[in-house]
């Protein structure tokens, strides 16, 4: 029996060192050091250095685990074992290229395909969000819980804006705009991961986004679960863990989020 807690110690402390690197590069990376993965897809260096650091330090934690990673280090790597650990090593690129300060590593351990554990750092504060399945969500290792906010007019709103694939804009953008009327507002950060772990300590009091991988959210919506939110995907199901179409906030504005994807027609 694998101790969750002491695990996510040892992960907090790898994405801790990560994160050194990570601070250290900010404004260094050049413009021929930026390669396009796809159009408005970005990486460098640094997403790749940190990334190995990540696997390599994480292999001996969990021997034989395989890994689910955005920059594709040791993907040929698979292995049986049910353990996977899903890793973003720089979420808000874009953001960290343009020396926004919004970005974070997100790492995430699944055992078949239920999420264990939870790391998340946002480097530019320093702030480190972590949960084990059935062990509470923590900030910097004080617990924290979701917001109380009950109705959408005091909700405060995240989202991530469709930039590369745009086949869900029918039904987003309705909600979005009817949103846009309804809420307190609507921030666009620019990492998904931290969107989540800002709903997961009551920042923010939902979120919703359209086209998201594995290594966006897994993390993070672990730690909303355990800071007593819930999340869906936008057709009311349970496909968010892995990406795609994810809605997650407190109870109450997951419920509301989930209301308007269920009730506002599409518009082509
Ligand atoms: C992106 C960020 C962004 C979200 C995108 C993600 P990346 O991750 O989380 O907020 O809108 O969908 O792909 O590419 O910076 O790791
Ligand atoms: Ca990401
Ligand atoms: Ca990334």
């Amino acid at each position: 029996m694998i101790d969750l807690e002491w695990l996510t110690t040892q992960v907090a402390g790898l994405v801790r060192e990560t994160g050194v690197f990570i601070a250290a590069e900010l404004g260094k990376v050049a413009n021929d050091q930026i390669e396009t993965k796809d159009k408005n897809s970005l990486v460098s260096y640094v997403d790749k250095t940190a990334e190995q650091m990540l696997v390599k330090g994480l292999k001996p934690l969990l021997p034989g685990a395989s890994f689910m990673t955005e920059e594709e280090t040791d993907q040929a790597q698979k292995t049986s074992s049910a353990y996977t650990w899903i890793i973003d090593p720089l979420d808000g690129t874009t953001n960290f290229l343009h020396q926004l300060p919004c970005f974070a590593i997100s790492v995430a351990l699944a055992y078949n395909n239920e999420i264990q554990i939870g790391v998340v750092l946002e480097v530019n504060r320093g702030e480190l969000f972590k949960a084990w399945k059935g062990g509470g969500a923590y900030l910097n290792n004080n617990p924290i819980r979701v917001s109380n906010t009950h109705k959408l007019e005091d909700a405060l709103i995240a989202t991530g804006f469709p930039y590369i694939d745009f086949s869900h804009f029918d039904v987003y953008l309705p909600v979005f705009n009817h949103l846009l009327r309804s809420c307190r507002g609507i921030r666009r950060w620019g990492a998904a991961a931290v969107d989540l772990v800002y709903v997961a300590c009551g920042r923010f009091d939902g979120f919703f986004e359209g086209s998201l991988n594995a290594w966006d959210v897994a993390a993070g919506l672990l730690i909303v679960e355990e800071a007593g939110g819930s999340s869906c995907d936008f057709n009311g199901g349970n496909a968010q863990w892995f990406g795609g179409k994810v809605i997650a906030g407190n109870k109450h504005i997951n419920q509301e989020l989930k209301n308007l994807f269920h009730t506002i027609p599409p518009q082509p």
